[in-house]
């Protein structure tokens, strides 16, 4: 399609620069593999799995293939009071690959939906169990968890909170964020760190709501968003024992860590710790259609069941026209298997190691760098702040790499790399490449 086909004025870009955009236009027409073609013509490498979404790369022809089987099947049919196969036969694979007994599966359509479904789903199982009182979320500073009113609070990236203060959710609080600047360098393994971060958890937050107050703790397992902040070795393990000691649910915020990033089918695989409920979103069905979901453990569902309400009375009054939809939950069926068959979460883990090893080589260094980290298939380079400029300098970068043909994300100013899981060696080097060059022309 040619540039002038269409005009720019009626859509309204989210997270985007409007204005800069407009002068400055980046439009994709297709995408195949690794690549994008744009409006101009020109191949752009995904260097970030289009935001952190298509694990198996672009048009993949046994999701497509679902998907169309799926629209001429059953193109959609009412969520509540009823369901559909597909539906069922995704929530099924999805718990068979979930670890412990998180075995039910709440359908939603994206991160920010799951996010607040969970926090809903806390709060429901607790006044299910005669703990109503429980209300307190704690989140942690830099955390994203979508654009909902419930994520936005539990949320802890001050750009997306500053505007709705009032609207934001009462009692929460928020842990202190996980970066060791004696930790700035983070290569493929996970770090040391002489700081106790859940000190003050322990000894200002729970005391001052009171630990029997609070209803769940909600963290990514890696600070995705805020630029791939990676915990210190034993940190989600010692948190998962304060929940336990408190009776306090443990939520994982998987929507970028679930189904591969690390190698394994979850973050909570890769730390070896099991939460008490799973958001996911994105990579289930490779991008291609929006499904999200919440995990739960079972003790969760159970409780909610043991009611003394009538049988004709909802349990748990939530859900979306559109939670557990056929097509997006046959792209999910399809995408899961693709995965599975192509053996693309080890293969993530292996490439994870390549890029790492190829991102430290080529940028630690380099003018204005201040900490790289990598671990799983993720690499991010912090850069230090152009005085009175904060994010200047990493939007720069991620527009030069865009001329110079690779998508990267840019978030602060930190710049990270996360391509689909079907990476090779010759793309890493591309991309990383591509991005020293531009740290060294906005020096
Ligand atoms: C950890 C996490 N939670 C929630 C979300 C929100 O997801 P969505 O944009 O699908 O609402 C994101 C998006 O990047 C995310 O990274």
């Amino acid at each position: 399609m040619a540039f002038n086909d269409f005009n720019m004025d009626s859509q309204w870009l989210p997270f985007t620069p409007n204005r800069s955009f407009r002068k400055d236009p980046r439009i994709f027409v297709a995408a195949d593999g690794m690549h994008f073609t744009t409006h101009d013509g020109r191949q752009v490498i995904d260097g970030i799995s289009s935001l952190w979404c298509v694990g198996a790369g672009h048009n993949r022809k046994p999701i497509n293939e679902a998907i169309k089987k799926q629209l001429d099947t059953l193109d959609y049919a009412t969520a509540f009071n009823a369901s559909n196969d597909q539906a069922f036969v995704a929530a099924e694979k999805i718990a068979a690959m979930a670890p412990g007994d998180l075995n039910k599966v709440l359908f939603c359509n994206s991160g920010s939906e799951a996010a607040d479904t969970s926090l809903k789903v806390a709060l429901a199982y607790h006044r299910a169990r005669g703990e109503g009182h429980r209300n307190v979320f704690i989140g942690r500073e830099r955390g994203y968890h979508g654009v909902g009113f419930g994520g936005m609070s539990v949320g802890g990236i001050p750009s997306n909170r500053k505007v709705y203060g009032a609207a934001l959710l009462p009692r929460v609080d928020h842990m202190r964020f996980i970066h060791d600047p004696a930790n700035a360098f983070i290569h493929n393994k996970e770090p040391e760190s002489q700081e106790d971060f859940l000190l003050e958890l322990e000894q200002r937050i729970l005391p001052l709501h009171d630990p029997s107050n609070v209803a769940a703790i909600i963290v990514e397992p890696i600070a995705g968003s805020a630029g791939w902040y990676v915990p210190p070795k034993g940190y989600l393990k010692r948190l998962r024992e304060i929940c336990d000691k408190h009776g306090i649910l443990l939520i994982f915020d998987e929507v970028i860590t679930g189904f591969g990033r690390m190698g394994t089918n979850f973050g909570a695989d890769f730390y070896g710790v099991v939460p008490d409920l799973l958001n996911f979103a994105k990579c289930v069905t490779n991008g291609v259609i929006p499904l999200g979901g919440v995990i739960c453990r079972d003790k969760i569902y159970d409780a909610m069941m043991k009611t003394d309400a009538p049988e004709h009375v909802i349990e748990f009054f939530h859900g979306y026209t559109y939670s557990g939809h056929p097509v997006a939950c046959a792209a999910a069926i399809a995408t899961l298997d693709l995965y599975q068959k192509e053996g693309l979460f080890p293969r993530a883990g292996e490439m994870g190691k390549v890029l790492g090893d190829a991102f430290h080589s080529a940028i630690k260094g380099l003018p204005n760098v201040v900490g790289i980290r990598s671990l799983g298939l993720a690499a991010a380079v912090e850069l230090a702040s152009i005085p009175g400029s904060p994010g200047k300098r990493a939007y720069d970068i991620f527009i030069d790499c865009f001329k110079k043909g690779a998508l990267v994300r840019p978030a602060g100013d930190v710049v990270v790399l996360a391509p689909p899981y079907i990476v090779e060696k010759s793309h890493i080097d591309q991309l990383v490449n591509t991005l020293a060059d531009s740290i060294r022309k906005h020096a």
